[in-house]
């Protein structure tokens, strides 16, 4: 992959633009999304073909009704690790703001999204809720490392794993929001999901783009490595392995199937494949970074 970054705009005109946009193209998951629908049971929540076993022998073996299960706790699986890290990202641009002129455009647009993010993980937990799915945590461990990741991170090392996280997930979400195979409800919040994060990831990138040429290489060095490694941490917690455990599989198996998966890698390569082209662009991933990535199968 060549590094040829793209030119950056000035913050406060994006900002206002997306500030436009926010103001004309916003949701209230409250009011927009039919709770009262009945749910509908005989529908995949994700396209078969990104589900973890999708391709194994474990999967030849599965009814479809199991298929269909595995797919719903899959999807919680994805919504959980999504709106853990929107609380993280919550934290984070609030730490971001308290720094920002106040009356500034960026500063707005970052106050915005703290709001889209707010609106978004009581979305998705009203989501699960609804389907009868409870949310999946990560290990305890990774829930600590967390806490100081949150409290510290600044810069590309704040902005660069959310776009990974969000891009990822936006990546499942569109391919999701237009499929009749697809549960109903899932496709809805995806569609809202989607429209909001266009605006988060344009925000995102280009406060990548701006503040990585101004760093030394130190600096350098710890962004690129504090990003790769908490980019595999989501990567990595993605798919819960109580999953499979929650429709009737051995938990062991399953994790072995789904880790030598070809297909699953494949998947993930396809979840990076914008996100890590711009990674790369803005030189993000290099000897200390790249193997990080190579181990969760972003590239
Ligand atoms: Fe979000
Ligand atoms: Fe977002």
């Amino acid at each position: 992959m060549s590094r040829v970054p793209a030119p950056v705009g000035d913050r406060d005109k994006t900002a206002t633009r997306l500030l436009g946009s926010s103001s004309k193209n916003s949701y209230d998951p409250l009011l927009d999304i039919d709770w009262d629908a009945p749910v509908v049971e005989d529908l995949a929540y994700l396209p078969f073909e990104r589900v973890s076993l999708y391709g194994t022998a474990l999967w030849d073996q599965m009814a479809p009704a199991q298929r269909i299960e595995l797919s719903k706790q899959e999807l919680a699986s994805v919504a959980s690790t999504g709106l853990w890290f929107e609380i993280i990202l919550i934290q984070m641009l609030t730490r971001y703001v308290y720094h920002q002129d106040p009356q500034a455009a960026h500063t707005h647009y970052a106050l915005t999204e703290i709001g889209d993010e707010t609106r978004h993980v009581i979305m998705f937990a009203k989501a699960l809720s609804h389907l009868g799915l409870r949310a999946y945590r990560p290990p305890a461990y990774i829930h600590h490392l967390a806490r100081l990741y949150k409290a510290t991170a600044r810069g590309p090392a704040l902005f660069a794993p959310v776009l990974v996280a969000e891009e990822v997930t936006d990546r499942l979400q569109r391919a999701t929001m237009n499929d009749e195979a697809i549960n109903p409800l899932v496709r809805m919040v995806n569609r809202i999901h989607v429209v909001e994060e266009a605006r988060h990831v344009r925000f995102a990138r280009e406060e990548v783009a701006r503040v990585m040429p101004q760093l030394g290489p130190v600096a350098r060095f710890v962004s690129n490595t504090v990003s790769a490694l908490v980019a595999a941490v989501v990567v990595h917690t993605l798919i819960n392995p109580a999953v499979y455990d929650a429709v009737g599989l051995d938990r062991n198996a399953a994790v072995r199937a789904a880790r030598r998966n070809p297909h699953n890698h494949a998947t993930r390569r396809w979840f990076g494949e914008k996100i890590m082209a711009f990674l790369d662009e803005q030189g993000m991933v290099t000897w200390s970074s790249r193997p990080l990535y190579r181990l969760v199968h972003l590239i």
